[in-house]
């Protein structure tokens, strides 16, 4: 409002009621005819006052009313600010049609889910691959839709996982699908989930195959060790020039059972779903029965390996698989340790779970190596670990049984100095001694 407008307001108004106060005085009632144009001025100012309430309530492109003055500018400042208004949200509707459709066009289903776990929103991908119906499903908890425990328990801890979650559709088993979870805002959480079955397939036969060529060769190969074996046996009827040679092959070929045992071992580590074979294990009869086989192994190396055992030292999981894990780190230990060397055993209890670790003042691993020492075949250095005879999956065993035990194993290294292994188990398998 322009002070020019209002002072023509104001000035309208008195020649109005000077008019009437005039007219009212030629009638002789001078109060009656100011109070006559007054009233005249009331109803005309809330006739203009129902006319912009029933342009406001009109629809956006209906014409602006007429009008002078105070009236016409109030009317002409309501109307720039509609249209102001309107092409802001024109806009802003235009960017959102836009996300939409982008996200439309995904193969990946998106969902967009509340800090209390109901789905606000998801794209037509999520319809497909997770079932949902738009826009029934709208505000439901999430796990009532999708209700495998591994999901819900994924859903509930996604502050502690780095990882996705790789599980069969409850849709349909056959597609396997990718969840991951990603906190934004104020505690809300975008989940994103993508078909992996042709990546998990492909996994799968990598797997089998493995397994297959190893159960494939066992037979032949114990059918050679066999045979190796009766030969040597009967070594006197043997020409000598090949006593070495037979030596040799026998050496190679219990090489390659070792191997294939290892083998089968980490595919059914892979494949095999824990929960028969489990018990409760007497950590204490297992770490000294380790320990003397350790000494076997040292034997005239003469390294010096102690054992020290803290807590109940009793856990719930599979011996065998603990045993060949615990046995791995503390055979490292001996093998890759010099002569004499000091091998420290040590098995302790506290909040977080039990922990087996295995240190060793050897050669020590350089930094570069220790993300990829679990990987399967991985040695640091190959000429040095054919000479005795290590083929690399021992440390990737110890990662699945870990694994398996909802575990982990941590590995601290400095050169020269030595190394230390540590299989964390956790809290919930300990067994209360007291
Ligand atoms: N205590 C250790 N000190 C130094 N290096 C180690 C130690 N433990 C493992 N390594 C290194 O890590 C590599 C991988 O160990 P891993 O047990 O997986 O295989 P391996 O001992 O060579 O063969 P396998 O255990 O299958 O017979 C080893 O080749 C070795 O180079
Ligand atoms: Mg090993």
């Amino acid at each position: 409002m322009t002070p020019s407008s209002l002072r023509s307001a104001i000035l309208q108004l008195l020649k109005i009621s000077l008019a009437g106060a005039l007219l009212g005085g030629l009638l002789g009632h001078i109060g009656l005819g100011l109070a006559g144009a007054l009233l005249l001025c009331l109803v005309w100012h809330l006739h203009q006052l129902q006319r912009l309430l029933h342009w406001l309530n009109s629809p956006y492109k209906s014409q602006v009313p007429e009008a002078r003055g105070l009236w016409g500018e109030v009317f002409d400042s309501l109307h720039h600010m509609r249209r102001r208004e309107h092409e802001v949200r024109k806009r802003m509707q235009s960017v959102i049609n836009r996300i939409q459709s982008s996200t439309t066009a995904l193969s990946d289903a998106v969902v967009m889910i509340d800090r209390d776990g109901h789905l606000e929103w998801w794209n037509q991908a999520a319809n497909t691959l997770l079932g949902l119906r738009s826009p029934d499903d709208a505000g439901q908890h999430v796990t009532n839709l999708i209700r495998d425990p591994r999901f819900v328990d994924y859903f509930e801890l996604t502050h502690h996982a780095r990882e996705g979650l790789d599980i069969p559709s409850h849709i349909d088993p056959n597609v396997q699908l990718m969840f991951s979870l990603t906190r934004y805002g104020r505690g809300e959480r975008l989940m994103v989930v993508r078909d992996v079955t042709r990546l998990h397939n492909l996994e799968q036969m990598r797997k089998d195959f493995v397994a297959n060529v190893s159960h494939e060769l066992r037979t032949p190969l114990t059918v050679i060790v066999g045979y190796l074996e009766t030969l040597s046996d009967n070594a006197d009827a043997i020409n000598p020039r090949w006593k070495r040679a037979l030596d040799q092959m026998q050496q190679q070929a219990r090489r390659m059972q070792a191997l294939l045992t290892d083998l089968l071992l980490l595919a059914r580590l892979e494949n095999d779903e824990l929960g028969r074979d489990e018990e409760v294990i007497q950590l204490a009869p297992l770490l000294h029965s380790i320990h003397q086989d350790a000494r076997d192994v040292s034997g005239e190396r003469g390294h010096q390996i102690k054992l020290e055992i803290q807590g109940g030292a009793l856990f719930k999981g599979v011996e065998a698989e603990l045993r060949s894990a615990f046995s791995n780190l503390v055979f490292n230990a001996v093998k890759y340790t010099q002569d004499g060397g000091q091998i420290s055993i040590r098995w302790w209890e506290d909040v977080h779970g039990g922990h087996l670790s295995v240190s060793d003042n050897g050669a020590g691993i350089a930094p570069e190596h220790l993300n990829r020492l679990t990987e399967r075949f991985y040695r640091v250095d190959a000429s040095r670990n054919s000479s005795t005879g290590g083929t690399g999956l021992g440390l990737a065993i110890v990662k699945h049984v870990m694994l398996r035990h909802q575990g982990y194993l941590s590995i601290a290294s400095t050169p020269e100095k030595g190394s230390t292994f540590t299989c964390h188990l956790p809290e919930a398998r300990l067994i209360d001694t007291v």
